[in-house]
């Protein structure tokens, strides 16, 4: 069966306990392409050759999830060679046997239109640098900012902007606990299967 579940929307909305929430639930593989670009900002240098080159230990590395990985993921994010370099890979992965979920900023809009399944995940942007800072702590105000910054380059950029493709279902988790955003996603799946 070739099922894909595109999952959009900005930093910290709950993307990624959704993605992997619903492919537990339904079996199905999950990527989270967020690290992709994480690995090629990490990796530094020249980025476009650091995205044709990524390999699966690149995708390990243990400093991937800092507030700075997440800064550096989004610049060179913007980078349109970057982004052609990960594509293939995305799109194999989204329409291999078995089903996927791959959770990002383009996916519904750029790497699998042909998506089953569209969700953009949402949430306030007080309520997402709220989140981020029970995570990694620090000064709230700047994590805000961080947040707000994200958003911006990841919105404005000319190439595969944030934005919700128009047949995605929207989930605002702003005022929705994990479970409640779980279950509000696994039953359109469920339609939809
Ligand atoms: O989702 P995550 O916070 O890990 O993503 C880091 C950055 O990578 C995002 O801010 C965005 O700029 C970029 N990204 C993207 N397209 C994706 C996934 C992530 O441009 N599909």
């Amino acid at each position: 069966m070739i099922f894909t579940v595109a999952i959009d929307g900005p930093a910290a909305a709950g993307k990624g306990t959704i993605s992997r929430a619903v492919a537990a639930r339904f079996g199905f593989r999950h990527l989270d392409t967020g690290l992709l670009y994480r690995a090629v900002g990490a990796l530094g240098g020249d980025p476009v050759a650091a995205a044709r080159a990524l390999s699966p230990e690149d995708l390990a590395r243990d400093d991937l999830r800092t507030l700075e990985a997440g800064q550096a993921a989004s610049r060179v994010a913007a980078i349109p060679e970057v982004r052609a370099a990960l594509l293939d890979f995305q799109r194999r992965f989204a329409r291999s046997e078995g089903g996927a979920v791959l959770d990002g900023r383009d996916i519904g809009t750029v790497i699998c239109p042909e998506a089953e399944v569209k969700l953009f995940v949402t949430a306030s942007p007080q309520v997402r640098a709220h989140r981020r800072w029970l995570e990694v702590g620090g000064d709230a105000a700047q994590v805000l900012a961080e947040v707000l910054e994200r958003d911006a380059r990841d919105m404005g950029r000319a190439e595969a902007p944030l934005r919700a493709a128009a047949d995605a279902v929207v989930i605002d988790t702003s005022a929705l606990g994990i479970d409640e955003a779980v279950e509000a996603a696994c039953a359109v799946v469920a339609q939809r299967l």
